[in-house]
């Protein structure tokens, strides 16, 4: 059995923190807002509990409360004020609950592949694949358990960043066998999007078009029970409300259960934090330059060509952007940052190109430092390293003759433009 250690949330920013930490010393945590208690939970896997800070003073009585509560059950209780080293936890968890380290990536995918196999059966899955991390993880997690019983649909809306679509294809299809529809919609999307320059707007018919195409893919797909998908644990904990009740995150994330088909969900990843899923997709042979991919916006290159899309303008930010993320590995800074990407602007200005006048587009160079994407850092980049950057955008991308650098920290901007 599992082991674990109950982390009560009292809405503190630092209890996911706490929880990681326990994870990193190879025990599992999990955690509950502080109304969640019941008996029942003095079970022989719970080895221990933590009283998580106060986030401010809402739930002073609440955490007396639950704290006699807990001292009630035996189990060994651990109560936090303000943060705590790393001796003091090992303390806790080594010697005050006598915990095994039973918590690995390993560990993880030997229990997945059972559950996975025993909720399945010989059950067809379906998955939206991104080519993000926690999708390629899933389906990749998904494909060694039950094989072709799994299969992924890619939709290629016309917003990726350069090649992704076949690298997706090369990486996923070929390398790992995943059996994967790689859907072209990209003329519906720049179809609806054409003269389209409100960033909502743009971010709403992306939206319901994703849906769309990816249902109507799924609906072809005979006897599916299974919709897969990439939640993982921060999606999980933030869209369960400390006051009680749940809160959707309203934040992103484009897709949608197709209602009509009765898909019963699939999460294997939502336990895990983000390292963890990189650590589980290391450990399934993915390469690391894919598990540690930075962030990538659902609505994807439609919140980067700022105002009205259409085919070239994506193509003049897909070619600007991929020399400036290949700069970035080629410098060894691309783990170092922790997004970064090119803006295309809706701005024309004037230069000159071969003694010739010309009056071309701006883009805008982003890069942030950021542990939460909550708030972030525009990144201190090498002089050198832009210089360089700037110079091949300006001489290599057709339509391109200024290239800027955005030193913005969040907030008061956001990472994203749009
Ligand atoms: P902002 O721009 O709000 O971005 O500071 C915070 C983080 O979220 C990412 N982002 C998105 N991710 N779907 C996503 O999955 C979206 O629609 C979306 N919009 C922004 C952004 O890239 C950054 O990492």
């Amino acid at each position: 059995m599992q082991q674990k250690i109950i982390v009560w949330d009292f809405g503190s920013l630092y209890t996911q923190t706490l929880a990681k930490e326990i994870r990193n010393h190879e025990v599992y945590s999990e955690i509950l807002p502080f109304h969640a208690f019941n008996e029942d939970q003095s079970v022989e896997s719970i080895k221990g509990f933590v009283l998580s800070p106060l986030g401010d003073n809402s739930f002073i009585d609440e955490r007396k409360n639950l704290r006699e509560k807990l001292i009630k059950t035996g189990i060994p209780l651990l109560e936090i004020e303000n943060e705590i080293s790393d001796s003091e936890i090992d303390e806790f968890l080594f010697n005050s609950c006598n915990c095994d380290k039973d918590w690995s990536a390993k560990k993880f995918i030997e229990q997945q592949l059972n559950s996975i196999r025993n909720a399945v059966g010989d059950k067809k899955v379906i998955l939206g694949l991104s080519g993000g991390v926690d999708s390629s993880v899933t389906s990749v997690l998904i494909q060694k358990a039950i094989g072709d019983q799994l299969t992924c649909i890619f939709v290629d809306t016309g917003l990726l960043r350069k090649d992704e679509a076949k690298k997706v294809m090369d990486n996923f299809g070929k390398h790992f066998h995943l059996n994967i529809n790689l859907i072209d919609a990209s003329d519906r999307f720049l179809g609806e999007l054409k003269e389209v320059s409100d960033p909502e707007q743009k971010r709403k018919i992306i939206g319901k078009e994703f849906i769309e195409v990816f249902n109507a893919e799924a609906k072809k797909i005979q006897d599916a029970d299974f919709l897969a998908q990439g939640t993982i644990y921060p999606d999980v904990i933030e869209s369960v409300n400390i006051h009680g009740g749940t809160a959707v995150k309203s934040h992103h994330n484009v897709g949608g259960l197709p209602e009509d088909m009765k898909l019963e969900l699939l999460e294997p990843l939502r336990h895990l934090f983000k390292d963890e899923v990189r650590r589980v997709g290391v450990e399934l042979g993915i390469p690391a330059e894919l598990v540690s991919r930075h962030p990538f916006p659902g609505p994807g290159l439609g919140v980067r060509v700022l105002g009205a899309i259409d085919r070239e303008r994506v193509r003049i930010l897909q070619d600007a952007d991929d020399i400036f993320i290949s700069e970035l590995y080629k410098a060894g800074l691309y783990n170092k940052v922790s997004q970064a990407f090119v803006v295309l602007l809706p701005v024309k200005s004037v230069g000159v190109t071969d003694g010739k006048r010309t009056y071309d587009n701006a883009v805008a160079i982003r890069s942030v430092d950021t542990l939460d994407f909550m708030s972030a850092r525009w990144s201190r980049l090498p002089y050198e390293f832009l210089d360089k950057v700037s110079h091949r955008i300006m001489t290599e991308v057709n339509g391109v003759n200024r290239v800027t650098f955005d030193i913005s920290s969040k907030p008061p901007a956001t990472i994203e433009w749009e």
